[in-house]
Order: structure tokens, then C-alpha cells, then sequence
């Protein structure tokens, strides 16, 4: 017993000075993306001192908020900052306005906080943000006037996050990488700004949505950067691939190359993998989470650095999204758990973003559940928290839709009795989600709805159910 307990101690002495000696050694560049869609999140304050427990480098908010940058002051993390989507006509229209936003968004918090990217729009070049499309550059080259005009342009970069849809191939052959044919007239441009700029490409990469999307197609492993060796090779190119972050990046290489501009370098804006989500969300859990984003931290951390099969020994700062799970965020359950935190600050599962502790060392996470997907009948109830008050519009809306989602809790109907609204709610809620599954619609409903495996149907009343 008592020699157990000196080699436990031993563990923990011998674990302290290999993280402060990796400490040292070790440049941290991996960062957080600060999201606010919560109603429950902890204001800026105590995310920073969060941010700085997790050992961030760098952070990532969507806006100037002038709290939040505020909060940042006298820290050692570096910033990124964004222009919003619906301003980028205005700012690409006329200098004085974009002088104006630098004005108002950079020169009040800066140098004290250390901004170094304005990101202009967020992910401007994906399908339906057709409309900013052509105000991007230009928003862009505003941007870069009005910091040249500060005298901030060397200090400061200016860039745009784009999403992997800017490519039109698939990236199952790098090699093969080639942006959308679409949106040519504005990549072109492009990329000769972040070139001639010496600014980088930022890009959110999610293998989680490639994974889901290719069932069968791409091992978990590969997926999470846990396989240790290389299982693709790029028939054109003879590079091999351990990894989809690789793939995805160096897609990303060949078409740039394509364009004309092989040396632009990388940020990778975003990236995570869920924590949890609905039933019908699949490898989405803890453990893949903590898989993941350590796997990263270890690949971004390296030292000297691992670089990409195309770009090898060259360093990519990264964000991990996010920094809270966000309970306001709509669409499936996983949208809301890719935070390190719950919105109460404790950690989801250990991570330290220096890449100084070694995963020994972190408590045992719960093992994955849904690797294989759910098998099985789901409803779509009345979520635990739903306020009354919206309730009744949302029923009303649903209902209002197509009178036949409704029918059965109409007087009546086999679910009229007992007239209880929050069964008729529920009621609501499955049968149009039923109904609507396959169009996009997800059980949510703005926090009011959540899915269930436990069958709500009652006497002679059946609800309406998705079959997995
Ligand atoms: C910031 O970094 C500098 C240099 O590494 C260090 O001396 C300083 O203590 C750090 N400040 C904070 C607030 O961490
Ligand atoms: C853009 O500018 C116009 C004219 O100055 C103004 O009316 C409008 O509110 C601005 N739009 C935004 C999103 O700021
Ligand atoms: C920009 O501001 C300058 C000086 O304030 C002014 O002379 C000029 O007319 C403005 N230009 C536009 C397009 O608003
Ligand atoms: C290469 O990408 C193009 C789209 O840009 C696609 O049509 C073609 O099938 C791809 N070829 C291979 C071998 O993947
Ligand atoms: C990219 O930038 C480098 C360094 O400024 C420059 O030498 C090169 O000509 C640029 N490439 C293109 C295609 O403009
Ligand atoms: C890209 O960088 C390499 C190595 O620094 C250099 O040899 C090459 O000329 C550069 N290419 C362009 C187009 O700038
Ligand atoms: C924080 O929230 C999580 C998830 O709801 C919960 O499991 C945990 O116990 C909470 N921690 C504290 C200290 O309240
Ligand atoms: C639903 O609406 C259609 C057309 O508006 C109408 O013919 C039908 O009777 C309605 N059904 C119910 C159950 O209200
Ligand atoms: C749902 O999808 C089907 C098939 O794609 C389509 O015909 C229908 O119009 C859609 N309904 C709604 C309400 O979007």
C-alpha cells in the first residue's frame, strides 16, 4: 500500500515538472472562440479568467464588444475582433465608415488589448450569404486603409473566416483541391490581398460534419487525430494522410496553388467536436470531445512544429470552438454542446491548451455511447425549462402551419382529453417535428422542445414518432 502511495506521489511530482518543463518549451498558439448564445453565461470578467485557467493563447469573439475588450486588457491573449455580415456594404461603400468602426472598435482598446485581426464577416463565401459576397474585398481593403491610416496595418491583419464549402472538390484527394467555380470573381482577389498583405488564410474546419456526412467512409480515428499512422495516400501528389485536419488544410494548399499564391499561410479560425447533442446526433459525447481537442492541442503545440503533409514544419494558430456550451443556439442538439465549459465555468472535461499536461495525468472520461447510431422510436416534448409564455405562440405557429399536425388535439380528436395544454403542446411539438424532420426542422424550437426515447402516448392518444 504504502509503496502504491509513494509511486502515486512520484506520478504527480514527476507530472508537475514535466508540464512546467514543457511549459517552457512549448509556444502556445492554441486559442478559444468566445461565442455569447447563451442566456446563462458568465459575464466577460470571469470568461477571461477562464480563458486563462484553460491556458489559452488567443480568443476569438464575433463583434468589437466593447466589454469584452475591456475585460481583455492587460492580458497576454491575443485577439481576433469582427466586423458584423450586415455592415460590410456599408464599410465597402465608403472609407469614412470604415474609419469610423476602427475608431470606435480598435483604437479605444488597443495596444492595452492585444488585437491582432479584424476578421471581416463570418463565413461570407457559403451559399446563402450570396448578398455580401462581392462587398467582402472591398470591406476588406477598407479595413486595411483605415488601419494604414492609424498606422496599425503592420501590427494588425486583416482577414476573413471562410467555411471548407468554399471548395467545390471533395477533400478526399487534396491534391485535387479547387475552390467553388462560383465564387471565383471574389476568391481570386481574395487571396491576392491576404498575400500581398501578408496576412492569413482563416479557415473553420470541422472533421466532426465530415465524419457524420461520409458514414462508414472515414474511421473515427482518422477523425479524431488519435490513428497513428498514415492511411491515405494522395494518388497524384504521394503525400500520405494520418489525419482529416491534414487533408482538409492541404486541400485547401493545392488550391490556392491553383490560383497562383502556394505561400499564403494558415489560421484555422475554428474547430471542435460536440460534446453531446440530440439522439440523433452521433459521436457526439465527452470522450470524443476530449479526444479531439486534446489530439489538437498536441498536433498545434509540437514543438518544432508538425506543419501539413504539403507544408510540413510550418506553425497554424488555432481556436477551439467554443468556449461554452450555448444553450441559445438553434438547430441540433450538438450546436449547443461545443463548449470546454458549461455555462456555470466548470470544465466539460480536463484540457490544458499550452499542451503542457500529458493526458495521464487528467481525470477518466465517461465512455462514448453513440459511436454507432441511435436505434429506435423519438419523440419531441415540452423541454423542462419552456416559459409558458412562448409556449403558446409556438403552438400556435405550429398549428397554424398545417391544420393537419393539430388535428387529433383539436376538440375531438383521440388527444383532446384531458385538455391539458402541456400535453397538447407536446403533442404539438412531435407531430410536426415528425412531419418536418426531414425538411430541416429539429426538435428545439427555441429552447422549448426536446427530444425523448420514453413514449409519451397516453389511453387511446398516439403521438406521432421518428423511427431511427
Ligand atoms: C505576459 O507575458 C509577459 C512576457 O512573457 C510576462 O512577463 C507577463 O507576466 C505576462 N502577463 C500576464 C498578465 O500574464
Ligand atoms: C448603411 O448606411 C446607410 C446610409 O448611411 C444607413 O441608413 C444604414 O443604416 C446603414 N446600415 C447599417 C447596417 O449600418
Ligand atoms: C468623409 O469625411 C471627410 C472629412 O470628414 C469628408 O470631407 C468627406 O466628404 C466624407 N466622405 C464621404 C464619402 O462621406
Ligand atoms: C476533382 O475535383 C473536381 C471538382 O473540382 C471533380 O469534378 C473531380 O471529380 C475531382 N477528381 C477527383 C479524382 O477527385
Ligand atoms: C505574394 O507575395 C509575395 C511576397 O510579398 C510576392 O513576392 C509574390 O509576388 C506574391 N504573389 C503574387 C502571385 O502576387
Ligand atoms: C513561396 O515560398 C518559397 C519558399 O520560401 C519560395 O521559394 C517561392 O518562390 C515562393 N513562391 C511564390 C510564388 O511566392
Ligand atoms: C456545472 O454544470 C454542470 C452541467 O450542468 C454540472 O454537472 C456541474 O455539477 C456544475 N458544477 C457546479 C460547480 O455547479
Ligand atoms: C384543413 O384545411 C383545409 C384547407 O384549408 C380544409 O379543407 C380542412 O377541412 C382542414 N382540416 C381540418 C381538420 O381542420
Ligand atoms: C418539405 O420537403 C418536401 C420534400 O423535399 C417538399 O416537397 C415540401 O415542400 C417541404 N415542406 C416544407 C413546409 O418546407
Amino acid at each position: 500500500m504504502a509503496q502504491i502511495k509513494h509511486f502515486f506521489v512520484l506520478s504527480i511530482l514527476l507530472a508537475i515538472i514535466f508540464s512546467s518543463f514543457n511549459a517552457l518549451i512549448v509556444t502556445a498558439q492554441v486559442g478559444v472562440c468566445y461565442g455569447q448564445g447563451g442566456n446563462n453565461l458568465p459575464p466577460p470578467s470571469k470568461s477571461i479568467q477562464y480563458l486563462q485557467k484553460l491556458n489559452a493563447a488567443s480568443v476569438k469573439i464575433y463583434d468589437a464588444d466593447s466589454n469584452i475588450l475591456n475585460a481583455l486588457k492587460g492580458t497576454n491573449l491575443t485577439i481576433s475582433i469582427m466586423v458584423k455580415n450586415e455592415i460590410l456594404a456599408n464599410i465597402s461603400s465608403n472609407q469614412n465608415i470604415s474609419d469610423q468602426w476602427v475608431q470606435t472598435n480598435v483604437l479605444p482598446f488597443y495596444p492595452q488589448t492585444k488585437i491582432t485581426t479584424v476578421l471581416v464577416g463570418n463565413e461570407i463565401l457559403s451559399p446563402w450569404n450570396k448578398q455580401y459576397w462581392f462587398y467582402l474585398v472591398p470591406a476588406m481593403k477598407a479595413i486595411y486603409q483605415s488601419l494604414k491610416n492609424f498606422r496599425l496595418h503592420s501590427a494588425i491583419k486583416v482577414s476573413t473566416p471562410l467555411s471548407m464549402d468554399c471548395l467545390e472538390s471533395s477533400i478526399s484527394r487534396p491534391s485535387n483541391g479547387t475552390f467553388r467555380s462560383d465564387i471565383s470573381k471574389v476568391m481570386k482577389p481574395l487571396v491576392h490581398f491576404l498575400n500581398s498583405s501578408k496576412s492569413s488564410f482563416f479557415v473553420d474546419i470541422y472533421p466532426y460534419f465530415e465524419w457524420v456526412m461520409k458514414p462508414g467512409s472515414i474511421s473515427l480515428d482518422y477523425a479524431l487525430l488519435s490513428a497513428k499512422s498514415a492511411s491515405f495516400k494522395d494518388p497524384v501528389s504521394g503525400l500520405s494522410y494520418a489525419n482529416i485536419v491534414d487533408q482538409m488544410l492541404d486541400s485547401l494548399v493545392f488550391a490556392m496553388t491553383k490560383l497562383g499564391y502556394p505561400n499564403v499561410s494558415f489560421s484555422i479560425a475554428e474547430t471542435g467536436w460536440p460534446n453531446g447533442g440530440d439522439y440523433d446526433d452521433i459521436g457526439a459525447s465527452i470522450y470524443n470531445a476530449a479526444t479531439y481537442n486534446r489530439n489538437l492541442v498536441k498536433k498545434f503545440t509540437a514543438k518544432p512544429p508538425l506543419g501539413t503533409p504539403a507544408r510540413p514544419g510550418v506553425s497554424i494558430p488555432v481556436n477551439i470552438f467554443a468556449l461554452y456550451n450555448e444553450n441559445q443556439k438553434p438547430g441540433p442538439g450538438i450546436e449547443r454542446h461545443f463548449g470546454l465549459l458549461y455555462p456555470n465555468g466548470t470544465n466539460v472535461y480536463d484540457i490544458d491548451l499550452s499542451g503542457g499536461t500529458p493526458d495521464w495525468t487528467y481525470n477518466p472520461l465517461p465512455q462514448p455511447t453513440n459511436n454507432e447510431p441511435y436505434k429506435g422510436k423519438i419523440w419531441c416534448v415540452v423541454s423542462k425549462g419552456a416559459k409558458w409564455s412562448q409556449l403558446q405562440s409556438a403552438v400556435d405557429t405550429i398549428c397554424g402551419q398545417d391544420n393537419s399536425t393539430c388535428a387529433a388535439i383539436q376538440p375531438g380528436g383521440s388527444c383532446y382529453k384531458p385538455n391539458w395544454f402541456l400535453l397538447h403542446a407536446s403533442y404539438a411539438f412531435s407531430s410536426y417535428w415528425a412531419r418536418y424532420r426531414n425538411n430541416g426542422t429539429t426538435c428545439f424550437f427555441n429552447g422549448l422542445a426536446v427530444e425523448t426515447t420514453k413514449d409519451p402516448s397516453y389511453m387511446s392518444c398516439q403521438f406521432p414518432s421518428v423511427n431511427l
